[in-house]
């Protein structure tokens, strides 16, 4: 019940102050979100590249209001390909990326002009050929140190916008990654769609507050959902990413693996960083590909309430931790 609670303050600007603001939120975040800095993420990639892990690094933030700061989230992805280059780890340290960020929902400088989009992009937000352009130059130097960039997918009004800009950067970077979100109705349709040879695609349950019309509201629906389009991604010809810490679905996943004839490096396993840990170091030790989401930055806000939504038990620790102070 909480859950869809603390997804609705994850949108409100009052609540992002009061918690960012609380002194002890800090210690808390820090579970999630290893640093706010390149200098202090660096080490991080390391110690947990050298525990034989992979990464997909997220430099947080979201629903931006100024194409100024959607430049400046690109240039924050720039300088932290830089400094990864020189660790040389290829593919083991890839990048997630939110459209948001790059200002997917802001209006275009030619909509605001002309008081209304025209012409291909219409059908989406104005900020759609800002988000691509932003992300482009993202995606062009992630390929110069040998790795990809995957496309988060937010609330499910951003989908086709950004499954549009995925689409755009596969003519020139096919193994540009994207992911799909078991929750939505669409998404068995999108899964068929995306399991084509060279697709890279990560399946999750899906973290935003979506409506009865477009997604499924129970546990067990979401579950069942996410079982048969991680059926169609195996039976595909795609690299399926299996983005859970569900036990269960973990197993579904490796037998589906199995049953459709994969080896051990033709998918691979996602977990959010400061979370399942030890599950992490087991299934790579198993010799599973594990690749953990770390993110890191300032503009924390929107990820850590997600995190809080998905287990009431961290909020249960977070509010403990305030009144405690
Ligand atoms: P479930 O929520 O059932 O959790 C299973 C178990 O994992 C729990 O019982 C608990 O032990 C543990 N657990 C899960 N979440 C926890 C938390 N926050 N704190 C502590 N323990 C927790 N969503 C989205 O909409 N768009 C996206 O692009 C992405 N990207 C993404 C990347 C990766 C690598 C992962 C793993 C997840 C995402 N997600 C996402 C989030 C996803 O949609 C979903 O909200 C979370 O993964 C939680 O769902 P689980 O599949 O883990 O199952």
């Amino acid at each position: 019940m909480l859950g869809p609670v603390i997804l609705a303050a994850s949108r409100s600007d009052r609540m992002r102050r009061l918690v960012s603001a609380a002194p002890v939120t800090k210690p808390v975040v820090d579970r999630f979100i290893p640093g706010e800095t390149v200098d202090q993420i660096v080490p991080i990639v390391r110690e947990l590249t050298d525990q034989g892990l992979e990464l997909t690094m997220d430099v947080v933030g979201e629903d931006i209001t100024t194409p100024a700061q959607a430049e400046a989230a690109r240039d924050a992805y720039l300088e932290l390909i830089d400094r990864l280059k020189s660790l040389e780890l290829g593919t083991r340290a890839e990048m997630s990326v939110k459209l948001s960020m790059f200002g997917q929902a802001l209006p275009s400088p030619t909509t605001a002009l002309n008081g209304g989009a025209s012409g291909p992009e219409a059908a989406f937000h104005g900020g759609h050929e800002l988000a691509l352009g932003n992300v482009r130059p993202v995606v062009e130097a992630a390929a110069e140190i040998g790795t990809t960039v995957t496309l988060d997918a937010e609330d499910h009004t951003t989908l086709d916008s950004m499954f549009a800009i995925h689409e755009e950067l596969r003519k020139d970077f096919p193994q540009t990654g994207c992911v799909i979100q078991a929750y939505l109705f669409r998404t068995e349709a999108d899964a068929r769609r995306l399991a084509d040879s060279g697709s890279r695609v990560r399946l999750v349950k899906g973290a935003y507050k979506e409506p009865a019309e477009v997604a499924y509201q129970q546990r067990h629906e979401i579950d069942k959902a996410y079982v048969r389009i991680l059926r169609t991604l195996m039976e595909g010809e795609g690299y399926p990413m299996i983005g859970s810490h569900d036990p269960r679905l973990i197993s579904i996943g490796q037998e589906l693996a199995r049953t459709a004839g994969r080896k051990l490096d033709e998918y691979e396993f996602q977990m959010l960083y400061g979370i399942r840990g030890d599950e992490h170091l087991r299934l790579a030790a198993e010799g599973h590909r594990m690749r953990v989401y770390t993110a890191y930055g300032t503009d924390w806000y929107g990820y850590f309430m997600r995190r809080l939504a998905e287990k009431p038990a961290n909020l249960r620790f977070f509010a403990r931790s305030m009144v405690s102070k």
